[in-house]
């Protein structure tokens, strides 16, 4: 299936790497233009830009930092144009025994919910408020986790109970505690 993208921008997020890099270069194989999201690899965003050549572009931003993001997302938007579809890639999975102090445990979930649930709901919010007064229908895609709907190991509770928050359960799992 061929599926034509001409004409539309898509802020594709931590597409330096993984799924969201492979992502990016499909999108743009099939005609977006692409913004090309990282956290801290600038240099793998920016060789996947210059890879892509035209219609490809690097924008940084650290999606933890929860009361930038709207303003941000208004930026990218002056900067390039109206953005027509949104995909919540980026992610973390960290990995934090049961016996670590609390401190280190907390903190842990807090980046974890601050990336992986907080900047996806902001991202949406200020890409449907953008949409809205651009008059397009617009597309979100939020990457979820089969850890989201079947539990994940100690080490990975926090990112299981992010990813919880956008994956869609399918009545063929039972949710599966550890
Ligand atoms: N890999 C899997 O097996 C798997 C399975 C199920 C679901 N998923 C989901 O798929 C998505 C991509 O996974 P992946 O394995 O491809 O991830 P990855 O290789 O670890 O890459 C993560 C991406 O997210 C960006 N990122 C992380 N924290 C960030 C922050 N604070 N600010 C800005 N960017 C940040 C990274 O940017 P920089 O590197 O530039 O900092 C990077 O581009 C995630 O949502 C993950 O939960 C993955």
């Amino acid at each position: 299936m061929r599926v034509d993208l001409t004409g539309k921008r898509v802020l594709v997020t931590g597409a330096s790497r993984g799924i969201g890099h492979a992502l990016a270069r499909h999108l743009h194989a099939a005609g977006a233009e692409v913004l090309i999201h990282f956290g801290r690899q600038e240099q793998a965003a920016v060789e996947l830009a210059r890879t892509l050549g035209e219609r490809a572009h690097p924008v940084q931003m650290d999606l933890s930092k929860l009361d930038t993001l709207s303003t941000w997302f208004t930026d990218l938007r002056e900067r390039f144009g109206p953005i027509h579809a949104l995909v919540n890639n980026a992610g973390v999975a960290h990995a934090v025994a049961m016996e670590a102090e609390e401190a280190e445990w907390l903190g842990l979930w807090e980046h974890t919910f601050q990336v992986n649930v907080g900047a996806v709901a902001l991202l949406c919010k200020a890409f449907i408020r953008h949409a809205i007064a651009d008059g397009h229908a617009g597309r979100i895609v939020n990457i979820a986790s089969r850890a989201g709907f079947r539990g994940d190991t100690p080490e990975y509770l926090a990112y299981g109970a992010s990813k919880g928050c956008c994956a869609q359960p399918h009545p063929q799992h039972r949710p599966v505690l550890w």
